[in-house]
């Protein structure tokens, strides 16, 4: 059994601010993480537009006066610049998260390599940032399905890897990094990859740390992502190399990420058995 276990909600360019607060009203009314596996330690994280981050930290504190308990659920961006300030119009820096509450960043989502053209070395350059501010960074990598047909998916998810490991192989805070193993054939499509498929990649990726002088003492956490629902949450949390489940569509609907919340859970204490 892993010590802690991740699922985490990409909410993409989705959920107005007012969807946002009807949001956790449902889902705050029912998630109640800790209680039927107490031993199972898991960090919940959503990740919503920048304009619904404000409504996301007002819901959180308005549960944690309410109930009196440490809430579990954390909330962070889907990515930022790697500069503190200047002029970058259109973009957000890591001091604006900061001040909005914000412990974790999304990084080198597929989306934004593809359809933004964000490059490994912007990203790794974002990483940095992120870790020299305190905020929690998740690298995503995966291959398309060309790359996966042609067999290029250990090249590509290597290069995409080794391009931060480098850039943070000295930085003190290198620990905190968390990776998101995202194919993109498999991300909106209903067509996850078998936790077999997943549990291998991630495996080998493990191993691409390994070989990294900076991380061979470390346990980097790595999830899965890409169409991930209650029917598959369990199964993949089985699996020796996956830690943790980064949902998007699915954890749009509160009733759907709870239950994926569950089952992950679930399989997290079956595997110890
Ligand atoms: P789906 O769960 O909708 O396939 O999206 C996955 C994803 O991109 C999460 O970052």
């Amino acid at each position: 059994m892993k010590d802690t276990i991740y699922v985490f909600g990409n909410w993409k360019m989705n959920m107005t601010e007012k969807e946002t607060s009807a949001y956790f009203e449902r889902f705050l009314s029912s998630c109640c993480v800790a209680k039927r596996y107490p031993d199972c330690g898991c960090s919940v994280v959503v990740f919503p537009p920048y304009t619904s981050i404000p409504e996301t930290r007002n819901c959180l504190e308005r549960h944690y006066q309410r109930q009196r308990v440490q809430c579990l659920v954390e909330y962070g961006a889907q990515d930022v610049h790697y500069a503190q300030q200047g002029a970058y119009t259109g973009e957000i820096s890591l001091p604006m998260l900061h001040e909005l509450g914000c412990t974790w960043v999304l990084l080198g989502h597929s989306e934004r390599r593809h359809l933004f053209d964000e490059t490994d070395e912007s990203i790794s350059q974002k990483v940095c940032a992120c870790l020299d501010s305190g905020i929690r960074p998740v690298l995503c990598f995966g291959e398309t399905l060309d790359q996966r047909e042609t067999k290029k998916t250990q090249e590509i998810v290597t290069r995409q890897i080794t391009s931060v490991l480098s850039a943070t192989e000295n930085h003190p805070e290198r620990k905190r990094l968390v990776f998101a193993y995202e194919p993109v054939w498999a991300i909106g499509t209903g067509r996850a990859a078998t936790p077999g498929d997943a549990e291998e990649i991630c495996g080998f990726a493990a191993g691409v740390l390994k070989q990294n002088v900076g991380y061979r003492e470390l346990t980097i956490p790595f999830l899965y992502g890409g169409s991930v629902s209650p029917a598959n949450a369990k199964e993949l949390l089985l699996q020796e190399h996956i830690s943790g489940l980064l949902v998007g569509g699915a954890s749009l609907k509160p009733d759907a990420f709870l239950e994926i919340i569950d089952r992950a859970m679930e399989g997290n204490v079956e595997s110890s058995r």
